[in-house]
């Protein structure tokens, strides 16, 4: 009998491929695009960025560069628990809230260690998050990333094509963010990460259960599914992110977003983010699933489930 993974992978290879075919396609259309005048006018009227209001600051503060470090190395647990709990799996351990001390809960609810420690991650990226909103906008630098000019979506569509055209669009994003980097991160910001909060506290412990609906969007199903959903769009972002950040003068972006310097040619920034991404793995390493145990009896009840029969 075939294996029912072949179909899926089947599946995976086609879609692939048609994607592949529909990115050439789009390289090519947009090329030719660029090629006639009314194109080449469009991209000369609409370079890719708008002027920000006057008086907006430039560059990248110690507090943004902080919380943007801190927020991805809390993204990287975030998405390793949710994806253990994607699974399905008997979890290593349970916790439960004590009833008195640091900490305490009156109704302490029993969850599975992944769980717990999604939610541990969840409260401090929460926590940064706070922080950097509130300082975005006590700085001015909020309207670096929230969208203040309808000029935003033409000069969003010419930085589509100039990328899709392979060559990336003019600009500083010491200065400014061109719009489609403004736009994504708007959506990150101010749409995938107060719906990531939304929908996990709906699925979590502490939603009230006279909020509980059975249908509609804070239905269980329609939560769950929203909230897995942005595992996938948080994924997504970080890939491209990344990658644009590395390919379009990663000397440059990393300076400017790991120092805080406007600087082109010196390695200092490479060296910082090469820093920081160690410190990342070493957490990853220490913080495995004995480190949460060890850290969760500090300040809960913890149940260590014996170790699953191996099979075969
Ligand atoms: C912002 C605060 C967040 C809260 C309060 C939260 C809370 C929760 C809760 C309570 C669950 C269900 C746990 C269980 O079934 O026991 C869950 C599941 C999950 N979370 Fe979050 N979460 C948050 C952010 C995120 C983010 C940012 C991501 C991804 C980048 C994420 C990915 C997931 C995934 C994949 C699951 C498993 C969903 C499933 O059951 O299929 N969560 N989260
Ligand atoms: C660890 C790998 C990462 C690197 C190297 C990186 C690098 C950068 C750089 C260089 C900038 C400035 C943009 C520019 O100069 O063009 C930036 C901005 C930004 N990044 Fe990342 N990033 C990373 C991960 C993430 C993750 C995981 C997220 C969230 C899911 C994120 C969200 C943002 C946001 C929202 C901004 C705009 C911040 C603002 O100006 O207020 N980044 N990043």
């Amino acid at each position: 009998m075939p294996s029912p993974a072949l179909p899926r992978r089947r599946a995976a290879v086609i879609a692939g491929g048609v994607a592949v075919v529909l990115l050439v396609v789009a390289v090519l259309a947009a090329r030719a695009f660029r090629a006639t005048e009314a194109g080449a006018s469009f991209i000369e009227q609409y370079p890719g960025a708008y002027a920000t209001p006057e008086g907006t600051p430039d560059g990248f503060p110690a507090w943004l560069r902080w919380t943007h470090f801190l927020s991805a190395f809390f993204l990287l647990f975030i998405v390793s628990s949710g994806l253990h709990l994607r699974r399905r799996q008997r979890p290593p351990a349970f916790v439960t809230r004590r009833r008195e001390g640091f900490l305490a809960a009156t109704n302490p609810t029993r969850l599975g260690l992944h769980s717990w420690w999604h939610l541990v991650l969840d409260t401090l990226w929460v926590l940064t998050g706070l922080i950097y909103v509130v300082l975005l906008v006590a700085s001015g630098h909020w309207a670096r990333i929230v969208p203040t000019d309808l000029a935003v979506i033409p000069n969003a569509i010419s930085g589509a094509i100039q990328y899709l055209s392979l060559s990336v669009p003019r600009g500083d994003s010491w200065f400014q963010y061109g719009s489609l980097q403004q736009l994504a991160y708007f959506a990150t910001v101010f749409v995938a990460s107060p719906l990531a909060l939304v929908t996990g506290l709906r699925l979590s412990p502490v939603w009230p259960d006279r909020w509980m609906r059975a249908r509609g969007p804070l239905s269980d199903t329609a939560a769950r599914r929203t909230h897995s959903l942005l595992l996938w769009y948080f994924l997504a972002f970080t890939l491209v992110h990344v990658s644009l950040v590395l390919l379009t003068g990663a000397r440059s972006n990393l300076n400017a977003m790991y120092v805080g310097i406007d600087d082109a040619s010196s390695w200092v920034g490479v060296g910082v983010f090469a820093l920081s991404t160690g410190v990342m793995a070493a957490a990853w390493v220490l913080l495995r699933p004995p480190a949460q145990i060890a850290i969760a009896e500090r300040v809960a009840d913890v149940r260590v489930m014996p170790a699953a029969p191996k099979r075969g």
